[in-house]
């Protein structure tokens, strides 16, 4: 009796981890109207399904950047760092900005996890090592390689949605410091403007010294600007999107 318990409770998990990543991701995949996303799919895979899920790094993802690439979207591209739900919201219902996540690969993978194992041809969305369990996890390293692709083709006025809450809003260890702002490339950038997000009790201004780091650390001849802009501002924005971009901040 244990050994079938055992039996079918294993059977159950296995169903339950396998393929259900696939039907989500053919189907967002589809919404950006593309008859590719089965090859996509195939590339995305191939990244990490039988592999020790600690042991995937960036580089795994170069085929999948090189068949879904990021297209340069110049004066409109907006990064971000601990404002997810705020500047999502703020992107869904207005076209002047676009974010990782609403593009096609950012788009698609956005919450979800996954991961592979030795000696298997399955992916699995339970059981998977967390953001920080291991550096080289399959999701992370997505994240990190899809950021860097990103970054690579900013151009223009670029727009980065930092959090005003916190004493730390450039802070070292985000995707936003140890990846995108690395890659932001003068020849094709000529301005980072910082919305920094504040509320009425606001614990950071423009004068933060996170935000000096910043400054230091973009590439020669990228010009930097920030503006605080109230989280009501933004909220108020992303429910009249008839208004104006540009008196958005
Ligand atoms: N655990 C789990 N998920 C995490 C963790 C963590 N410790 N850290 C980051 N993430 C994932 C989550 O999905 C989270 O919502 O990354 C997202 C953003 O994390 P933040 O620290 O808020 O921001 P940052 O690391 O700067 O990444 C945002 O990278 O996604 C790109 O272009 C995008 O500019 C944006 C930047």
């Amino acid at each position: 009796v244990i050994m079938i318990t055992l039996a079918v409770t294993l059977t159950l998990t296995l169903r339950h981890n396998t393929d259900q990543l696939k039907p989500i991701f053919i189907d967002r995949c589809k919404k950006f109207s593309r008859n590719d996303c089965e090859k996509i799919w195939d590339v995305f895979k191939q990244a990490y399904v039988g592999k020790d899920p600690c042991e995937v790094p960036m580089e795994a993802y170069d085929p999948l950047i090189a068949a879904a690439p990021f297209k340069p979207h110049c004066n409109r591209m907006m990064f971000w760092s601990k404002t997810k739900n705020l500047v999502h919201k703020f992107t869904e219902k207005r076209d002047c900005f676009l974010t990782l996540e609403d593009m096609l690969l950012g788009s698609v993978l956005d919450g979800l996890t996954w991961c592979g194992k030795e000696g298997s041809s399955e992916t699995f969305t339970t059981g998977c090592p967390g953001w920080s369990e291991c550096e080289n996890n399959p999701v992370r390293s997505f994240w990190n390689r899809a950021s860097a692709a990103l970054a690579d083709v900013a151009c223009g006025d670029v727009t980065a949605m930092l959090n005003g809450s916190i004493t730390t809003p450039f802070s070292p260890t985000s995707v936003f410091a140890s990846i995108e702002v690395k890659r932001f490339n003068a020849t094709k950038m000529k301005r980072l403007n910082v919305v920094l997000v504040t509320q009425t009790n606001a614990v950071t201004n423009c004068t933060n010294a996170s935000l000096k780091d910043l400054r230091k650390e973009l590439d020669k001849g990228i010009k930097y600007n920030c503006t605080e802009v109230t989280e009501f501002q933004i909220e108020e924005c992303s429910n009249h999107p008839e208004k104006p971009c540009g008196s958005c901040w």
